[in-house]
This record gives structure tokens, sequence and C-alpha cells, in this order.
């Protein structure tokens, strides 16, 4: 009982703390990683390769069960607990259950009207990532393995695919 109520505690602390502060006021279901895999193959494989996707699996047994690490080792935790392992699509480009429908990222209706379906996705919850997006989780507070954050170089490494022409 003493256990559980320090471990509740702690996750209330943490949620007023800035590690899921971007996560919980998010009001945009999170759908997980294969959802976006059956459209974005490349992208898919890409991010596979990175250590986002292998966020999760530096944690041991222990720490992923440790609030004071879950936060930025996986994506959609809330005090609930840990909802998807690892850094995936949506702790960059948001919650997917709205922009991810077939009126919204439809390859034809998309190509018709590309600016008028960005806007529709964006409305509904789709990230264009920018610095600040990364900065919550690339940040010295609480992660004591942090390495210096340049954006415009670790941009590039997120999911690198060759443009096609
Ligand atoms: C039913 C297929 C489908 C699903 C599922 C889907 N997408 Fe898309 N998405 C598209 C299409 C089609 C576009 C339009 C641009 C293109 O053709 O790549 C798009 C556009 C995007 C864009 C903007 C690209 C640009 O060039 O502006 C992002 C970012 C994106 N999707 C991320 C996601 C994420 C993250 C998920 C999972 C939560 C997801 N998508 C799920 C088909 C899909
Ligand atoms: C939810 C937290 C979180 C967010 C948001 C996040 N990262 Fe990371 N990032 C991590 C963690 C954890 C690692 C460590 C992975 C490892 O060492 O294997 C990492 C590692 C990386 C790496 C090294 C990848 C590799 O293969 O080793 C790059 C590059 C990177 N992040 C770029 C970014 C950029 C750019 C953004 C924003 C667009 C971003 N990250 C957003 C948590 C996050
Ligand atoms: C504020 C976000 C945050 C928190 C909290 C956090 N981490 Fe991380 N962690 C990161 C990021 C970001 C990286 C990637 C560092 C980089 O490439 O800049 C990382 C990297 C790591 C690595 C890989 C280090 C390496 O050199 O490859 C391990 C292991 C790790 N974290 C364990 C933990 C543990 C254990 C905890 C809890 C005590 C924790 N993290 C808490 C964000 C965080
Ligand atoms: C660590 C953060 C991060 C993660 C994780 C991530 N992305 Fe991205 N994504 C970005 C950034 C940054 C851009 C470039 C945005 C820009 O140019 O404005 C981008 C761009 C895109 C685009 C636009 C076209 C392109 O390739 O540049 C698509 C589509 C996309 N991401 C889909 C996905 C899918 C699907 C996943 C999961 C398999 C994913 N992303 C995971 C950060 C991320």
């Amino acid at each position: 009982m003493r256990k559980v109520s320090i471990l509740v505690l702690m996750f209330m602390a943490l949620m007023a703390s800035s590690v899921f502060a971007s996560d919980a006021k998010k009001d945009h279901a999170y759908v997980g990683v294969k959802k976006c895999k059956t459209c974005h193959k490349a992208q898919f494989k890409s991010w596979s390769e990175t250590g986002h996707a292998k966020a999760f699996d530096l944690l041991s047994a222990e720490e992923q069960k440790d609030p004071k690490c879950v936060g930025c080792h996986s994506t959609g935790t809330t005090a609930k607990g840990v909802f998807l392992e690892g850094v995936q699509c949506e702790a960059c480009h948001g919650g997917g259950k709205d922009f991810k429908s077939s009126k919204i990222m439809s390859k034809k209706k998309w190509k018709a009207d590309p600016e008028a379906h960005k806007k529709m996705a964006i409305e509904a919850g789709l990230i264009y990532p920018k610095e600040e997006n990364c900065v919550r989780c690339h940040t010295k507070e609480g992660n004591t393995n942090f390495k210096e954050f340049k954006f415009a170089e670790r941009k590039e490494l997120v999911h690198p695919v060759p443009a096609k022409k």
C-alpha cells in the first residue's frame, strides 16, 4: 500500500513537470507505429534502424517501471503508465487518431490539394516537428545521458529517406 502511494505521488510530481506535460495536454489519441507503417513504409524502415525505435530497450526491467525514466523513452505515457514503447512517430508528429483519417491522409486527395490537406492534418493534430518538439526530451533536466543537441544536424538522422524524383 505504502509503496503504491509513493509511486502515485511520484507520478503526480512528474505530471506537473515538463517530461509528461507536452504529452498529457494533447487530446489527439495515439494509434501506434504499426498504423503509420501501412502507408509510410520508407520512413518506417529508416526509423526502425535508429535509436528512437529501440529507446525503451535501453532501460532495465526496473527502469521501465520508473517514472523518472519512462517519459522520454516511450510515447504517449501518462500517469496510467507506458502506452507505446520507444520514441515512435507520434512522439514527434502528434497523436495520429484524427489526422490519419482517409479524409485527410489519402494519396489522391492530398495530391489534388496539398495545402488544404496539410492544413486539415495540422488542425487534426499533425505536427511538423521543430526544435521545440525535441527538447522536451533532449534536455539536461532529468537526463543524465544528455549530449549536446543541434537540431539542424539531428533532424537529418531521424528517418533519412533518399529523395525520389
Ligand atoms: C492510409 C494511409 C496513411 C496512414 C495510415 C498514415 N498516413 Fe501519413 N500520409 C499519408 C499520405 C497519402 C500523405 C500525403 C503525403 C504523401 O503522399 O506522402 C500523408 C502525409 C503525412 C505527413 C506529411 C507529409 C508531407 O509531405 O507534408 C506526415 C508527417 C505523416 N503523414 C505522418 C503520419 C503518421 C505519423 C502516421 C501514423 C500516426 C500516418 N501518417 C498515418 C498516408 C497515411
Ligand atoms: C520522447 C522523447 C524524445 C523526443 C521527443 C525526441 N527524442 Fe531523440 N532521442 C530520444 C532518446 C531516448 C534517444 C536515445 C536513443 C539511443 O541512444 O539509442 C534519442 C536519440 C536521438 C538521436 C540519435 C539516434 C540514434 O540512432 O542513435 C537523434 C539523431 C535524435 N534523437 C534526434 C531527435 C530529433 C531531431 C527530435 C525532434 C524532431 C527528437 N530526437 C525528439 C528521445 C527523444
Ligand atoms: C528528459 C528526458 C529523459 C529522461 C527523463 C531520461 N532519459 Fe535517458 N535519454 C534521453 C535522451 C534524449 C537520450 C539520448 C542522448 C543523446 O543522444 O543526446 C537518452 C539516452 C539514454 C541512454 C543511452 C546512453 C548512451 O550513451 O547511449 C540510456 C541507457 C538512458 N538514456 C537511460 C535512462 C535512465 C535509466 C533514465 C532514468 C533514470 C533516463 N534515461 C531518463 C532522455 C531522457
Ligand atoms: C524524433 C522525431 C521523429 C520521429 C520519431 C518520426 N519523425 Fe517523421 N519527421 C520528423 C522531422 C523533424 C521531419 C521533417 C519536418 C520538416 O521538414 O518540417 C519529419 C518528416 C516526416 C514526413 C514528411 C516527409 C519526409 O520524409 O521528410 C513524414 C511522412 C514522416 N515524417 C513520417 C514519419 C513516420 C511514419 C514515423 C514513424 C515510423 C516518423 N515520421 C517518426 C521527426 C520525426
